[in-house]
């Protein structure tokens, strides 16, 4: 662990008060999604996240932050096919992912790529809602693409086309792997992806909104969320759970293992929240999937369970929670998905948020401008 994390303290002179990391600051109004942190409860749209997890798809949470409503079943039908459509990347794109440098993180290639994807785009040049919103789908299906292709890139494996009759937790998986993917496995990443797809103001998505906020085009606005997510405090946590959880050997080292962490003032990973001051809720969900793929595990060394004794120990000496990322990392490794790539799923999911609040931004714009 060699990040260094520093403490943050306001800073006030005269009758100037500088809000540090922004805690608590109101920097937008939004209706896509609400964290009520008090609660421990996530709404997208005014819909509580455990009346959708496990009752809706991914596609239909999709289809809700971009629409405000739940679809039909036709209009859920006409979405999915609109989104399956544009799965495809320009040839000239794959070919750039093929000279990426192999070592290069893929959170950066995917930073890159759909940056890159502006220049394809027939409609880069058009701000106007009607076009945002076909980029919006089309960024929505196309991101899974990259990350599976890039996976199958790094590999030596030849890249697979989407398959139209299957959903798009279904084609993220069989273009990784090349399989048609159990439907347990098909549950549990549509499940993810819905967890994932919306957050009020996180950093990524603040930083995507202070790009659209200039005006700039949603290729932009993405890649600059691209970038923020990859920290380690935010999205690029999920990868380093999985690290720690390699460190351990079995929940007999866990108390040990914490506790060397918190004596040299490390931050364990997946734990912990700005606006969460109970579980986050998400975790709930991701828990049971995790506890789900782990039951039949025998090849394996059994994460869940190790997972299960750090949240235990982390809550008993320092009663922080899991947040998002920590029963990701090992629903993740379940699936099959190597822990590098973990973050660039978790952008699969998010460009809904994303590309949601682009819109929302556009369409009542203020330069997002603070003073130092
Ligand atoms: N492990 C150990 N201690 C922690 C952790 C953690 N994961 N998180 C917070 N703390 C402690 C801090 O050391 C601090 O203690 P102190 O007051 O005794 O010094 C106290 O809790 C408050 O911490 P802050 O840094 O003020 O809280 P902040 O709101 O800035 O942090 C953050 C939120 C960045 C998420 C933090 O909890 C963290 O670093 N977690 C680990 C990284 C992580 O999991 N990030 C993913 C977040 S979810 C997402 O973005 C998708």
């Amino acid at each position: 662990m060699s990040e260094n994390f520093e403490k943050t303290g306001n800073i006030k002179t005269g009758d100037t008060e500088v809000i540090r990391g922004l805690e608590g600051v109101v920097a937008a109004e939004t209706d896509i999604s609400y964290v009520d942190g008090v609660n421990g409860d996530l709404y997208d749209k005014g819909y509580n996240i455990h009346d959708l997890a496990g009752v809706c798809t991914y596609m239909e949470v999709a289809y809700l932050l971009l629409h405000g409503d739940l679809p039909t079943k036709a209009e859920g039908r006409t979405f999915r096919q609109q989104t399956i459509n544009e799965m495809r990347l320009p040839s000239q794109v794959v070919k750039m992912m093929e000279i990426m440098p192999p070592h290069s993180h893929p959170m950066d290639v995917l930073r890159t790529v759909v940056s890159s994807l502006s220049n394809f785009d027939p409609e880069c040049d058009d701000n106007s809602p009607a076009s945002n919103k076909r980029k919006a789908i089309r960024l929505i299906a196309q991101i899974p693409t990259i990350v599976a292709h890039l996976y199958r890139i790094r590999r030596r494996e030849s890249i697979l086309s989407p398959d139209p009759h299957i959903n798009m937790a279904a084609n993220i998986l069989y273009m990784i792997n090349g399989k048609m993917p159990a439907e347990d496995h098909i549950r549990a990443m549509d499940q993810l992806l819905l967890l994932h797809a919306d957050h009020g103001m996180n950093a990524s998505t603040f930083a995507a909104r202070v790009t659209a906020s200039t005006h700039a085009d949603m290729h932009a606005a993405v890649t600059s969320a691209i970038g923020t997510l990859k920290g380690p405090l935010h999205g690029g946590a999920n990868e380093r759970v999985m690290k720690m959880l390699k460190e351990i050997n079995n929940v007999d080292e866990v108390e040990e293992y914490i506790d060397s962490m918190l004596a040299q003032g490390l931050r364990v990973m997946g734990f912990g929240h700005r606006v969460y001051k109970k579980e986050d809720p998400r975790a709930r969900h991701l828990r049971k999937s995790s506890e789900m793929l782990f039951k039949d595990t025998s090849a394996d060394k059994n994460f869940f369970s190790i997972s299960h004794r750090i949240e235990d120990i982390v809550l008993a000496k320092k009663g922080i929670y899991p947040n998002v990322d920590f029963y990701s990392a090992t629903v993740q490794h379940a699936l099959g998905i190597p822990e590098e790539f973990y973050t660039t799923i978790f952008a699969a999911s998010r460009i809904s948020g994303w590309t949601a609040h682009i819109l929302e931004q556009y369409a009542n714009n203020r330069l997002i401008r603070p003073t130092s």
